[in-house]
């Protein structure tokens, strides 16, 4: 799988991912702000769709604590051995990571996984940082979400879009790297599928975070 797709750059990436993604310098600021849209709470069961080397967990598995549960899927073998180091590590119990092409793969299962042997349960929220516009079709990924999300789950988007001004081109070479498609403009979905919709852009419109809630009834 890690070839189809462009996935094949995660196998490279991911020794040296946590580093070379920029993530102090440029794109932490939108993790803290996504994460902190998602709002998770004490035994929330949250999904993450592109979850990578775990980056996100630390802000995600001690506020949910351990009656909470949090999924990570991801593609990429490669990443998902980091996280799973990551999970270890931090002895963070109620985590399950799935590999799996978030555009192709069955909501029950997902749902398996947020629940209990036998009792699958909805996400109470999801989660893409970073990962949709590498999702192709990304609406496919997004179609998988809202499957998976109870009605009044919130949903949150952090991705890349083009910045004004200089940087434009140092941008278009960081999604290029990254494998990220710079004009997907995935957020569209969010203000078309969602509710209580809000939005967030740092870095002059490269890093944009969009959230809403899934409507209920
Ligand atoms: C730029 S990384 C972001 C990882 C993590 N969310 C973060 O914020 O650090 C994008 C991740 O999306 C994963 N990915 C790309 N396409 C995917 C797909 N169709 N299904 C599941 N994961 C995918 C890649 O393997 C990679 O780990």
């Amino acid at each position: 799988m890690e070839g189809a797709g462009g996935l094949g750059r995660y196998r490279l990436l991911a020794a040296g991912y946590d580093v070379l993604s920029g993530e102090r310098p440029l794109y932490r600021v939108g993790r803290l702000a996504g994460t902190t849209a998602l709002a998770p709470a004490p035994g929330d069961r949250v999904l993450v769709l592109g979850c990578g080397t775990g980056m996100d967990l630390p802000l995600l598995c001690p506020a949910v604590g351990p009656r909470g549960r949090v999924v990570g899927v991801d593609a990429s073998p490669a990443m998902l051995r980091r996280a799973a180091r990551r999970v270890e590590r931090n002895r963070w119990e109620g985590v399950r990571l799935l590999r799996a092409d978030a555009t192709t793969v069955a909501p029950a299962d997902l749902r398996a996984a947020l629940g209990e042997p036998g009792a699958p349960a909805a996400a109470d929220a999801v989660l893409f940082t970073y990962s949709l516009s590498l999702m192709r079709p990304w609406r496919a990924a997004w179609a998988t979400a809202l499957a998976c999300a109870r009605p009044g789950a919130r949903v949150v988007l952090v991705d890349l879009g083009l910045p004004h001004g200089w940087a434009r081109p140092l941008a278009r070479a960081a999604c290029a790297l990254g494998g990220s498609d710079v004009r997907a403009r995935p957020w569209t979905a969010v203000r078309a599928d969602l509710v209580d919709v809000s939005a967030r852009e740092f870095r002059g419109g490269h890093v944009q975070v969009h959230a809403g809630r899934v409507p209920e009834g």
